[in-house]
């Protein structure tokens, strides 16, 4: 669990330190006074990037050259502390227990994060990648060696594609193999994955919402399930050679979210949508839950925004049992309502300072 962090230059967050409690946290305060802010300082340190923009410089606080996090980290009564530093040049520096990290891939090691964010609709109603992203996020967790096995993967996918735009096709056929090979393992994680996010999805969906009850995550591997991903990938090179690009393979994947055989974005409502969001989230959770030895940090923000108060109350009790989460809000009194009697640790945002309520 974290608990403490100090947040120096994140957008309006000049100086900030709390100390969080276990179990959940809520934070409220007007617009702009800086909610968003501090789970995004949160994901800076767990992550190495803003869920907001990639780019540096909108998160550095406008004058300073650089924004620092550092975080207290506590695990089996073991305390660790990880820091980051972000820098205008785009430039990051992070540490974990005093050692600097030689890939921000690591941080994620030791503060896994579910994050519910507003912008986060994208997943359930955009392209296919925002969902690719949530499916290897999970499997990041559960499967040792996932990351180097998918950046072999996305490195042959690379040099094919560059061969083929340059009209070199001499080596086409190894880095054919090469994809296939690699790719085949890919999709065979995936897919494991997949049925275990679909499975504790039929349990969990239809506890935030009656029209849920016919809710389903169908995974598609990005090929036609005919072939096999090297007969396919034979089968696309003329096609690719003058496309310029790999047309099929796991890079074309997707996780679609279905409500009784039709796509759930084109049928449920705002809220619903956000709720079915919450739900592939919160199953997300608890396969990293089931595989880490670390329970993830849920940050949700803005809950009450587009769902009413009974729906709020049954992502609240979800949310309630037993993890660190901390949310946000505008308004005080939504939230207290929703999340009911279970204890709620408060904090009032005022133009960047983060006080207890
Ligand atoms: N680089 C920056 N330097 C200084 N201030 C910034 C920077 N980027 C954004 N801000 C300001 O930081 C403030 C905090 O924004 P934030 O998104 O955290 O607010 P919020 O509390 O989540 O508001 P809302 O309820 O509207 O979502 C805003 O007033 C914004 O204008
Ligand atoms: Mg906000």
């Amino acid at each position: 669990m974290l608990k403490h962090i100090t947040i120096e230059g994140v957008r309006n967050l000049a100086q900030v330190q709390v100390a969080l409690p276990t179990g959940a946290t809520a934070l409220f305060g007007a617009n702009g006074s800086g909610k968003t802010s501090f789970l995004e300082a949160i994901h800076l340190l767990a992550v190495g990037r803003s869920f907001r923009t990639h780019q540096s410089k909108p998160v550095i606080q406008r004058g300073l050259a650089h924004c620092r996090i550092v975080g207290e980290v506590q695990r089996r009564g073991r305390s660790i502390i990880m820091g980051l530093e972000k820098h205008r040049d785009g430039v990051v520096k992070a540490r974990v227990a005093g050692e600097n990290v030689p890939s921000l891939s690591e941080l994620a090691l030791h503060l896994p994060l579910v994050l519910l964010d507003t912008e986060g609709l994208g997943v359930v109603t955009g392209p296919p990648e925002g969902r690719r992203r949530l499916l290897d996020g999970t499997l990041f967790h559960v499967e040792q060696g996932f990351l180097s096995q998918w950046k072999r993967y996305a490195s042959a996918v690379r040099q094919r594609n560059s061969g083929l735009r340059r009209g070199i096709l001499d080596s086409d056929k190894a880095w054919r193999r090469e994809i296939a090979e690699t790719g085949a393992l890919l999709t065979q994680h995936r897919q494991a994955v997949a049925a275990k996010l679909a499975d504790k999805l039929t349990r969990l969906a239809p506890a935030l919402s009656e029209d849920f009850e016919a809710l389903e995550v169908v995974f598609r591997a990005g090929w036609d399930q005919k072939l096999s991903l090297l007969e396919a990938l034979e089968r696309n090179a003329a096609s690719d050679a003058a496309q310029g690009f790999t047309q099929v393979g796991p890079h074309r994947a997707d996780l679609r979210l279905m409500r009784d055989g039709v796509l759930a974005a084109d049928v449920l409502s705002r809220g619903q949508l956000k709720l079915a969001l919450v739900a592939l989230k919160l199953v997300q959770g608890a396969l990293i839950e089931d595989a880490s030895s670390i329970p993830p940090l849920y940050l949700v923000d803005d809950l009450p925004a587009e769902l009413d108060r009974e729906h709020c109350a049954r992502v609240c009790e979800q949310l309630g049992a037993g993890r660190q989460v901390i949310l946000t809000a505008v308004d005080r009194a939504s939230l207290e309502a929703a999340w009911g009697d279970k204890p709620l640790n408060l904090f009032h945002v005022e133009q960047g300072r983060v006080l207890p309520a």
